[in-house]
């Protein structure tokens, strides 16, 4: 099929390359013409594990091209919308200026008879309300339907290429079937492709990531408890675990959620609830918020009580500002906002991360990003690991301890060897742990 994706973030260039890989041919289109650029090189502006390869491998082909003009659409018979729907400034509510005006200028540009299919992460409601501006634009031709994304930074490829499931919001059952065609050789490997309301598809998207949220905060609220009744939440979590009805996955407790998904996620999804007069069925959410938030503030405090109650002048190695590994994304990221919180407290912060330095400098441009491990540690009265990148598991208590001034380190996610760690003579601080 012929396929334009509107939007060329995280999602959209996933998406682009993956459908150029099931055979499509494909456009990716987006307003940033700088990025379009890079894209059209084979050359990915973010940092995605395999996403290069794949978007080189299909510009070579000439089955993926970039354009930065809505005009390139023209052609294609499934658009996807892919646009950011970030958190508004000032609200708890979506910003859906974007899907808005990529929905506009489409509707302009494409066939009439093409078929819109929409992937941003939308309020309830949404898919209706332009189902009508799409059927306007196009004297009732064109069709709509809301089709989500499950992907995870860091496996976006992966989880695009081999979803756990394919959700589809229809207006009328049978315009499914373009997606079943194009999704073919994802249903025929088995993934499950379910067709619903415009509704249900889009409450899927927001309810999966409000029980993620869900799960991570409650591991984290048990931390706490686990810290106050000096039990190991690690353990408690495997165990808790083994119960299949629970499941161990997203069990794992420390400095909490960020990025660009769950925590504008399940603010959008309690103001939306609000606005439907169902505020209270979703209050529950902003406990979800609080406990995640107060995750960092914690953190913070660990860092104080491992610096004997001194945080000012002190020098702080900061291991990871991610807000996840194997990612560049440092939206919304807990990690960097430790840092910064250290910093306004007058310690002396050198930054590393494999990848999101220059992501985090454009945030937070005052803090020291250095570029190995080695020069955060040199001379630090305190390390912290605050996103679980490989190499940092793998840190040796004793080569780490030859760096620094002081052996203190906090571990933010909960995955050095604590015993080895006291042995090399550290004091050790975990987040739930003992
Ligand atoms: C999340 C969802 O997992 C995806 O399914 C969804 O498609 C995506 O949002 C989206 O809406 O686009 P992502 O934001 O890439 O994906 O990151 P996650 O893997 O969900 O991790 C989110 C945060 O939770 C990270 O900061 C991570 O460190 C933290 N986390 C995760 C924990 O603190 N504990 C855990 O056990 C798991």
């Amino acid at each position: 099929m012929r396929i334009s994706v509107i939007g060329t973030g995280y999602l959209g260039a996933t998406h682009a390359a993956a459908m150029a890989e099931l055979g499509h041919t494909v456009v990716g289109v987006d307003t940033d013409s700088a990025k379009v650029a890079r894209l059209a090189r084979g050359d990915v502006p973010f940092y995605e594990p395999g996403l290069t390869e794949l978007v080189a491998r299909h510009t070579r082909s000439g089955r993926l091209v970039f354009s930065d003009d809505m005009g390139a659409v023209a052609d294609a018979d499934v658009h996807f919308l892919c646009v950011g729907t970030p958190q508004a400034g000032g609200a708890q509510a979506a910003d859906l200026a974007q899907v808005d005006a990529a929905v506009l200028r489409l509707a302009k540009a494409m066939r009439p008879d093409s078929v819109v299919v929409g992937k941003s992460t939308v309020p309830v409601g949404t898919a209706e309300r332009l189902r009508g501006e799409v059927r306007e634009a196009t004297a009732g031709r064109a069709r709509l339907l809301w089709n989500p994304e499950f992907l995870r930074e860091g496996f976006a490829v992966a989880d695009t290429l081999r979803p756990d499931r394919i959700v589809v919001g229809v207006q009328d059952e049978a315009d499914a079937a373009v997606l079943a065609e194009l999704y073919a050789p994802q249903i025929d490997a088995g993934v499950p492709f379910l067709v619903t309301d415009y509704a249900t598809a889009e409450l899927v998207k927001v309810a999966a990531n409000a029980f993620l949220a869900t799960k991570i905060s409650f591991i984290n609220a048990m931390a706490d408890i686990c810290d106050a009744a000096a039990a190991d939440v690690t353990t408690l979590a495997t165990a808790i675990g083994l119960d299949e009805r629970i499941g161990s996955r997203f069990l794992r407790a420390g400095i909490g959620f960020g990025g660009g998904c769950l925590p504008k996620d399940i603010r959008a999804f309690m103001a939306r609830a609000d606005e439907l007069g169902v505020g209270t069925s979703l209050a529950f959410l902003r406990e979800v918020d609080r406990v995640n938030l107060q995750q960092r503030e914690a953190a913070v405090r660990s860092a104080a009580v491992l610096l004997d109650d001194t945080v000012a002048g002190r020098r702080v190695a900061v291991l990871g500002v991610a807000f996840k590994p194997d990612s560049d994304d440092v939206r919304d990221s807990p990690a960097l906002a430790i840092a910064a919180a250290l910093h306004l407290q007058g310690a002396q912060v050198a930054v590393h991360d494999p990848r999101a330095t220059a992501n985090a400098a454009r945030l937070y441009p005052t803090l020291d990003y250095v570029d190995s491990a080695e020069a955060a540690l040199a001379g630090a009265d305190l390390t912290m690991v605050l996103t679980e990148w490989q190499d940092y598991r793998n840190l040796e208590p004793a080569a780490t301890a030859a760096l620094v001034a002081r052996r203190a380190v906090f571990d933010g996610r909960n995955v050095l060897d604590a015993d080895r760690w006291r042995s090399a003579g550290w004091t050790y601080r975990g987040v739930g742990v003992r």
